[in-house]
């Protein structure tokens, strides 16, 4: 019912905004298409920005195919990848019972197209600091997600997750579809350079890192409770970098909290490509 209704709005902007006989522009708010096309990019926009609702005093046109969800000056697209950063918070910072009184913002970007269904494929480089999250995920509006997540205080591992939620789902299922994976030695840390890809189609999402992959989520093994819980809807692209230090519970998980009398008070994650390739 609710993707019915969802795939009929798109396909009625996209049909709208065809029928003015110019290029079919992507919007930051209307994603452009439900299905998979595919995309690649190194985010060398030499001559693009990325935009956001802030107005912005570059020269540049803005990229078609991004919008980032925080300030200018929390990213950067460089030679060396689309650079997503995160500082160290203004004023002193207290710790209590595992968890900061302040957190840093970080930095997200988000495509602006959608695809249902597809393989994607980064290029990440993470930064090992306990407590700071570097995440390249598929994020639908309501609430599909499909994960990569490097934990810098744990950054020999990987982390994979998915979630598929019910409207009436009072939390998010945190632990029941996530997994833990090895980095692959020679380059033994999320700090190294590596290829992450989640390949998802109707039946079976895999993740991979540096080409093996090393899980297979079978829909009809994803089951909470005796309901399959499988991510449906259009997702868009979404790459960043955070702060686990606010809750205890998710800063436990994210290793932290940050400690800044050790941390470097700027990091940064660089996401030296995106891939799209449709099956
Ligand atoms: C980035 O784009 C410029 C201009 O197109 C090109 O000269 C340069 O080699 C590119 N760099 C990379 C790393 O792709
Ligand atoms: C510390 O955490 C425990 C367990 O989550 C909680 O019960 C307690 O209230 C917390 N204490 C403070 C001072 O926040
Ligand atoms: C980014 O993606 C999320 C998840 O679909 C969505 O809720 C949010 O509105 C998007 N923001 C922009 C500016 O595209």
């Amino acid at each position: 019912m609710y993707i019915s209704r969802l795939l009929f709005t798109l396909l009625f902007a996209v049909t709208q905004r065809c029928a003015a006989a110019k290029p079919c522009a992507v919007s930051a708010s209307q994603p452009s298409n439900a299905v998979c096309e595919p995309f690649y990019t190194t985010f060398n926009f030499s001559s693009y920005r990325i935009a956001n609702s802030i107005s912005q005093t570059s020269p540049y046109p803005p990229s078609t195919s991004f919008v980032a969800l925080s300030s200018i000056g929390a990213y950067q697209t460089t030679d060396r990848g689309l650079e997503l950063y995160i500082s160290k918070p203004d004023g002193e910072i207290t710790t209590t019972n595992g968890t900061n009184d302040k957190i840093a913002s970080g930095a997200a970007v988000n495509s602006t197209f959608t695809l249902l269904y597809g393989k994607v494929t980064f290029e990440v480089i993470a930064p090992a600091v306990p407590g700071i999250i570097t995440a390249v995920i598929l994020i639908g509006d309501q609430g599909d997600e499909i994960d990569v997540e490097l934990l810098g205080g744990d950054p020999a591992h990987w982390q994979t997750n998915m979630f598929a939620p019910r409207p009436s789902d009072l939390l998010p299922l945190w632990g029941v579809f996530g997994s833990t994976e090895d980095v692959p030695e020679g380059k033994p840390t999320i700090a190294d350079m590596h290829t992450y890809t989640i390949d998802w189609n109707e039946d079976r999402i895999t993740w991979g890192i540096d080409g093996n992959t090393v899980r297979t989520l079978k829909k009809e093994n994803a089951i909470n409770n005796g309901e399959i819980r499988y991510p449906s809807h259009p997702t868009r692209i979404q790459m960043g970098i955070w702060d686990s230090s606010t809750d205890a519970g998710t800063s436990e998980w994210g290793k932290g909290p940050v400690d800044w009398d050790v941390a470097p008070p700027y990091m940064k994650a660089v996401v030296k490509s995106v891939t799209v390739e449709c099956n």
